[in-house]
């Protein structure tokens, strides 16, 4: 917005006209005024100049109205320009407000208060629209600056997010690793969490577990052990049975597993079932002894598939099960109520399939 007083320019080929709306206008208002009586001279005055409201005569010697205000449009484009005319120039006028945008054309004798008024709307016209060109602008450029922020936040977001997926690899690949290590602690379960893995999603597949739940079988089944760590290796490998204080030591891994994974956010959703995959529905179980609804279905099954694979194999303490007894010891489990009958009987229903082989 113009803070000087508004710019005013007068141009008629008749002095008196000129002279009457300058003395008028500086008598009752603050612009700053300036005349001309040629229009030739007018614009070679004004090239410069920033006018805000021009009333220009239609009627002059060396240039017409229309002629003179088109130049000034083009010298200044944001003026409000309005045509003095006579009564017979009319359409002229009519053609002037749609080819030059003229404001107001106003006809000879005209009233000065009336045209003070005319005045005064062009200029709070030019305001307003100066003010809405400026906040357009401002508009845009915020919008640009959202947009280019929005880039910035997108890019951003790619960058953490392929870092993130990169060490979510990462201390998963380092976790596998670890369990597979301890495995190798203990000479007899070599293979065992694949297989616990590999067993436990065939079984949730048939029951037709969710993707997510599906997950926690594969890596349940190769974490469930990891807490085995804590576990001396003389303990493990004990060719004789365990007394007490040794079980009770072993006991304590399904804790301990727990507590690795947990500071590890991509392994929080194996978390429960590293903990409850040696509870019993009957309660007869470990670390907390739960029963029937309180320990998950992926638990029930990572259990299913651990004892399966366990009596299926060589122990220190005893030689290899005949797949009949592998069978008999998981159908006494089942009549104790400490497996889930329904997992057991899926585990049935694969191996005499032959989706899973007894070893
Ligand atoms: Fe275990
Ligand atoms: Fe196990």
């Amino acid at each position: 917005m113009n803070k000087e007083n508004p710019f005013i320019v007068i141009v008629d080929d008749d002095d008196i006209i000129t002279d009457s709306i300058s003395t008028y206008l500086e008598l009752t208002t603050d612009y700053r005024i300036a005349s001309f009586n040629h229009p030739v001279e007018a614009l070679d005055a004004l090239k410069d100049q920033s006018i805000d409201v021009i009333i220009s005569d239609f009627m002059m010697p060396d240039m017409n109205g229309l002629d003179f205000l088109s130049k000034i449009k083009r010298l200044s484009p944001s003026t409000v320009m309005i045509l003095l005319t006579g009564y017979a120039d009319k359409e002229n006028a009519i053609r002037a407000i749609n080819e030059l945008e003229l404001f107001q054309y106003v006809e000879k004798p005209w009233d000065n208060e009336e045209l003070s008024l005319i005045i005064k709307n062009g200029l709070d016209k030019k305001n307003l629209v100066l003010e809405l060109t400026s906040k357009i602008e401002e508009l845009q450029e915020t919008h640009k600056q959202i947009a280019d922020q929005k880039d910035e936040i997108t890019h951003l977001y790619e960058l953490l997010q392929k870092e993130y997926e990169a060490e979510k690899e990462n201390v998963e690949n380092v976790i596998v690793a670890l369990a597979k290590a301890i495995e190798a602690k203990d000479k007899y379960t070599e293979g065992h969490t694949d297989r616990v893995s590999h067993i436990a999603v065939k079984i949730g597949e048939r029951l037709k577990l969710s993707k997510e739940q599906l997950k926690v079988l594969k890596i349940g089944g190769i974490v469930h052990d990891i807490g085995k760590i804590g576990v001396p290796e003389h303990i493990l490998n004990k060719p004789d049975k365990l007394d007490l204080l040794e079980f009770e030591i072993i006991k304590t891994h399904p804790i301990i597993g727990e507590n690795i994974c947990k500071p590890l956010k991509s392994l929080s959703f194996v978390l429960t079932t590293v903990r409850q995959h040696h509870e019993k529905l009957n309660g007869s179980g470990y670390p907390d002894a739960l029963t029937s609804d309180a320990i998950n279905i992926e638990s029930r099954i990572i259990a299913v598939a651990d004892i399966f694979d366990a009596v299926s194999s060589e122990r220190p303490y005893r030689g290899k099960m005949t797949p009949k007894q592998v069978r008999e010891v998981l159908y006494r489990e089942k009549e104790a109520g400490s497996l889930d009958p329904l997992v057991i009987d899926t585990l049935f229903s694969l191996i005499d399939e032959g989706e899973i082989n007894l070893l």
